[in-house]
């Protein structure tokens, strides 16, 4: 039948607006959001070097289409953040939105996701709520409850019955209070004061010192990847690394990319983790070798090998879906995704679009005149508590 002129000039023009989208279909842009200034400008800097190896060791091509990688810098900013993925999407089309450092920065890309149908894969904040804000989100990191509530099992099994919790005060430092709290409470321990300390230009001495006084077993620790060695410079200056007073946490104060920094001040410090440098296994051992020797000998730590994974999971996507890279095809491809990743097995859980995998507990370690976190128990296949809470 032929069109009438009313009719061809629409269908123009939806072709028109449509146009850019499809002018190039066969590459792939992953737009990847990233601090690479400002205080977790490391945590930027490990991200980009994960994902950038992932693709030299990969190739730029997968089920026909050429892979872009855009690295953009959002200098901790969540107002440039929504910026940033704004422009991805509507002018370069991307077809995966990814990093993201801090949890204020996931949550400001997740309207974005979902108006534009884009998976946004977090790749390092960790609060458990975030994978809630956009059916779009999936997350190749961790949670804090996954990390903390371990660690709680761990403390309770090895005689601390007593313990002072510091955290960061934001998303993920009240995650990680309430689920160690919590977790270690239940199990019959005593949590004799909980102290959040601000994220910005944080400032621990205060706090240390109003900690030691309450004589705990132990002080289980949350801070942010890059704030480590702060923590625990102060924790060294108070002499409470002589004060038989136990450092716990998650593995982010013990992080592989600070321990040479921290130095022997760390030597015994317990953390339940996802993720140790020394992790014993043929595709680590391969990874952290390939790492070192693209990144002038800088050591993965858990940021590197979350996006490294959040390339991994783009590929098979893709490899999966036969190239589709239309949103709601890689998305469904991304569930239930399973693989061998660095840091041990590893799956997207197909309801919660969160990462499952093993939890280490690990104890700082001198090996050959380096620290390491080294791995000494497993508690396999672990599944985001918060969310296995609510189902
Ligand atoms: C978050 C950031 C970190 O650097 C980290 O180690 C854990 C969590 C976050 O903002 O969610």
């Amino acid at each position: 039948m032929a069109l009438n002129r009313w009719t061809q000039g629409a269908a123009l023009a939806a072709l028109l607006a449509a146009a850019p989208a499809f002018a190039d279909d066969s590459t792939v842009t992953i737009g990847m959001i990233l601090p690479m200034t400002g205080p977790s400008a490391s945590t930027g800097k490990q991200e980009r070097a994960g994902a950038e190896l992932y693709l030299k060791e990969h190739g730029d091509t997968v089920a026909g289409k050429k892979i872009v990688l855009s690295i953009k810098d959002d200098t901790g900013a969540a107002d440039v953040t929504k910026r940033l993925a704004q422009e991805l999407v509507a002018n370069d089309h991307a077809a995966v939105l990814m990093g993201f450092g801090l949890t204020p920065l996931a949550l400001a890309a997740a309207p974005i996701a979902t108006e534009a149908k884009v998976p946004e894969i977090v790749t390092a904040a960790a609060t458990a709520m975030i994978t809630e804000k956009s059916p779009y989100v999936v997350r190749t990191s961790f949670t804090l409850p996954q990390a903390s509530a371990p660690m709680a099992d761990w403390a309770l099994k090895n005689g601390v019955k007593k313990v002072v919790t510091i955290v960061t005060d934001y998303g993920p430092g009240v995650d990680a209070e309430k689920w160690f709290g919590e977790t270690f409470e239940k199990g019959g321990g005593t949590i004799s004061q909980k102290i959040r300390v601000p994220l910005k230009n944080p400032d621990f001495a205060p706090f240390l010192q109003r900690m030691a006084d309450d004589k705990p077993d132990a002080v289980f620790v949350f801070v942010p990847s890059g704030f480590g060695s702060i923590f625990m410079k102060q924790f060294v200056e108070r002499g409470l690394d002589k004060s038989g007073i136990k450092l716990i946490g998650t593995g982010d104060v013990t992080d592989d990319d600070l321990l040479g920094d921290i130095g022997d001040s760390a030597l015994g410090a317990v953390t339940a983790h996802h993720y140790s440098a020394a992790h014993d296994s043929p595709e680590n051992k391969a990874f952290v070798a390939a790492f070192e020797k693209a990144n002038n000998g800088m050591r993965p730590n858990f940021m590197a090998v979350a996006a490294y994974d959040g390339m991994a999971l783009v590929y098979k996507a893709l490899e999966k879906t036969k190239g589709d890279a239309s949103g709601d095809a890689l998305l469904g491809a991304m569930k239930g995704m399973s693989w061998t990743s660095p840091r041990g097995p590893v799956s997207i859980d197909p309801e919660t679009r969160d990462i499952v995998q093993n939890i280490y507990v690990r104890k700082v370690e001198k090996k050959d005149g380096a620290l390491w976190n080294v791995e000494f128990a497993t508690i396999p296949d672990v599944k985001d508590p918060y969310k296995a809470s609510k189902h």
